[in-house]
């Protein structure tokens, strides 16, 4: 009977995404595809991915350009956490690596934004150093195949699948193994309704032969989700609005706003004394906006003119060049559907 690692791998070769990132081993490029690609999927990343290594050919280029200009690239992909970990990274390898990447596992996840997956997928795709990468698509795939009942979210968990992915890992071709099992589990193997008829590793999977696949992988607990209730204040006259930048550790940090009140329940605002004499002219009916953690319920309220009280935190901007700042996903959504002038 073939082995898992030649099932993969054969699947791989037929199946596999003619993805750009696929085309290169240089270091910065993959990097790059791997932080894009962190919580967000290919079929958007991918034009993120052409967009930066157009702007960029070197983690040199990356560095000297202003934080600012890096999210403004990043506007629309979220977590921005991300592209501002990517920045301070790059002028990590231009000041301490002498602009280039470490070469192997450990030494690259020192790197600020590399964790073990990421580290994992550079030192074998670049370097060919044998180590597994661990993503959900693998604990799926895993889990699966060999039926395994350990909670994919507690330590031992990680560990044993850590483990279980090292020790089947091809030596000799570990990128093109690590790559396989990525790949199997995001077009194969998928969360929902996977098609087993057609799967090659059928004969070999063990949680098919016991009839619990579905029960696979294991969670030991829920992510709790926690619910937000945000009020956009829209003001808009003769062509200007106000926009507040985001600060501390919250979600959208340093990105911009339209004034936001936050409240813990989920009803209308309808006191805006200290800001206009009159009630909004409109309000948007509530927008749903889902992060990993977090489910954002907002709502915008426009006013026909300038706020009477002014928050320190604001600022008079031109609304045609609200584009130029670097702006949440969500109220980019809303700004399409919704004309401000
Ligand atoms: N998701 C994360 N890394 C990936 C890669 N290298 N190829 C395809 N999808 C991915």
């Amino acid at each position: 009977m073939a082995d898992f690692n030649t099932l993969i791998k054969d699947w791989y070769r037929l199946n596999k995404r003619d993805l750009p990132w696929r085309q290169t081993k240089d270091p910065f490029k993959i990097w790059l595809s791997e932080i894009i690609l962190q919580q967000t999927k290919v079929e958007q990343g991918l034009s993120y991915y052409l967009k930066f290594t157009d702007h960029f050919q070197t983690a040199e280029d990356l560095a000297k350009t202003s934080e600012q200009e890096v999210l403004n690239l990043w506007q629309g992909l979220g977590y921005y956490s991300r592209a501002r970990n990517l920045h301070f990274t790059a002028k990590t390898i231009v000041n301490e690596h002498k602009g280039t990447f470490p070469n192997t596992y450990t030494g690259l996840l020192k790197l600020k934004g590399v964790g073990s997956y990421t580290a994992a997928a550079i030192a074998s795709f670049c370097f060919d150093e044998s180590v597994a990468v661990v993503d959900g698509n693998v604990y799926r795939v895993l889990s699966r195949v060999f039926d395994v009942k350990i909670a994919m979210d507690s330590s031992e968990g990680k560990k044993y699948f850590f483990d279980l992915a090292q020790n089947l890992i091809d030596k000799v071709e570990p990128a093109l193994f690590n790559q396989s099992i990525m790949e199997f589990g995001a077009l194969q193997c998928v969360p929902k309704n996977p098609n087993c008829e057609i799967c090659p590793l059928e004969s070999i999977c063990l949680s098919k032969s016991n009839g619990t696949w579905m029960n696979r992988p294991v969670k030991s607990k829920k992510t709790s989700v926690k619910n937000r209730f945000f009020h956009f204040l829209i003001f808009q006259k003769d062509q200007t609005t106000y926009l507040q930048k985001r600060s501390g550790k919250d979600i959208w940090q340093n990105l911009y706003q339209f004034p936001l009140i936050e409240t813990q329940e989920d009803s209308e605002l309808n006191n805006f004394e200290n800001y206009s004499p009159f009630p909004p002219s409109k309000i948007s009916a509530e927008i749903v906006h889902v992060l990993s953690h977090q489910k954002i319920h907002a709502r915008f309220y426009h006013f026909n003119q300038l706020p009477l009280l002014i928050n320190s935190d604001w600022m008079a901007v031109k609304i045609a060049e609200i584009q130029d700042f670097p702006i949440p996903r969500l109220i980019d959504r809303y700004l399409e559907t919704e004309t401000i002038e």
